[in-house]
């Protein structure tokens, strides 16, 4: 298939539909989670470190870690085996679809839905008791169907003072446009379309449902203002989308 509409396939998703794809048979786990195979394959431990790095409680022992949006690929994996090593519990929300994928062992609690109403009451209890938040390629699907600052405000509200959190892989449209009006966007769009055209980029027109610069740095001014440290931070050079792509972190003084 050619690989620009292979692209395209996993545009536009919502919860419901990677709540559907989790449980398709013929989708590998990369696709299940909305990724080509091109794009994740041989990559996965990559993107674990780069963001275990950025989040060095994850290398404490007895951290409350909660991931939002896990998936069904061997990033998930990799934390449950992480947090077993540290003694640390590990709090899983995603559809139940995606997490019927994931393995169930004592010290991890699974809340299907989407985040926060599926923590139900446990929104409470768990207030100012996360030492490490995790929600990696998930606040776009947030941004473009539900409401992005009650999302990072009830992150806000749970991390443990210490506590840090890393919004990753964050699409930002801004700054691939950035990246495609350069001489090497040009030249890797050139090698990925396998045509001699130089990639579409326009600029001031309304983008609904794209996160730009102005949603990237509003999510750090606002976590400023409400007592956190943030900061736009880039991805490891190797990982698939790192011209594109960028994480926050947040992390409570
Ligand atoms: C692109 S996938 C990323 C999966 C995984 N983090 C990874 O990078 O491989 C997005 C995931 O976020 C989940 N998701 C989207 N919105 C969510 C929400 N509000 N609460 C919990 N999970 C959500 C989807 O069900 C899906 O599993």
């Amino acid at each position: 298939m050619n690989k620009v509409l292979n692209t395209n396939r996993f545009a536009n998703l919502t919860f419901d539909d990677f709540s559907k794809m989790a449980k398709n048979k013929g989708l590998s786990r990369h696709e299940k989670v909305g990724f080509p195979n091109e794009y994740r394959e041989g990559k996965e431990k990559l993107i674990f470190k780069d963001f275990v790095n950025k989040l060095p409680n994850l290398k404490l022992r007895f951290q409350n870690v909660l991931e939002i949006g896990p998936g069904c690929s061997n990033l998930p994996l990799m934390l449950v085996d992480t947090c077993e090593k540290k003694d640390s519990n590990l709090l899983l929300v995603d559809s139940k679809e995606m997490l019927n994928h994931l393995p169930d062992n004592p010290r991890i609690t699974k809340y299907s839905g989407s985040f926060p109403n599926a923590l139900k009451k446990d929104v409470i209890t768990l207030r100012e008791t996360v030492n490490v938040i995790i929600a990696y390629s998930v606040i776009q699907y947030v941004f473009a169907n539900d409401n992005l600052w009650n999302f990072v405000d009830e992150c806000l509200l749970l991390l443990a003072p210490g506590g840090q959190m890393l919004l990753g892989d964050i699409p930002n449209v801004t700054m691939r446009k950035r990246f495609f009006s350069s001489e090497s966007g040009i030249r890797r769009h050139k090698e990925f379309s396998g045509q001699d055209k130089p990639p579409f980029v326009t600029f001031n027109k309304t983008e609904p449902q794209n996160i730009d610069d102005s949603v990237v740095l509003a999510i750090i001014s606002r976590a400023r203002a409400q007592g956190f440290d943030a900061w736009v931070v880039p991805q490891a050079k190797r990982l698939p989308m790192s011209n594109r792509r960028e994480d926050i972190l947040i992390f409570r003084p």
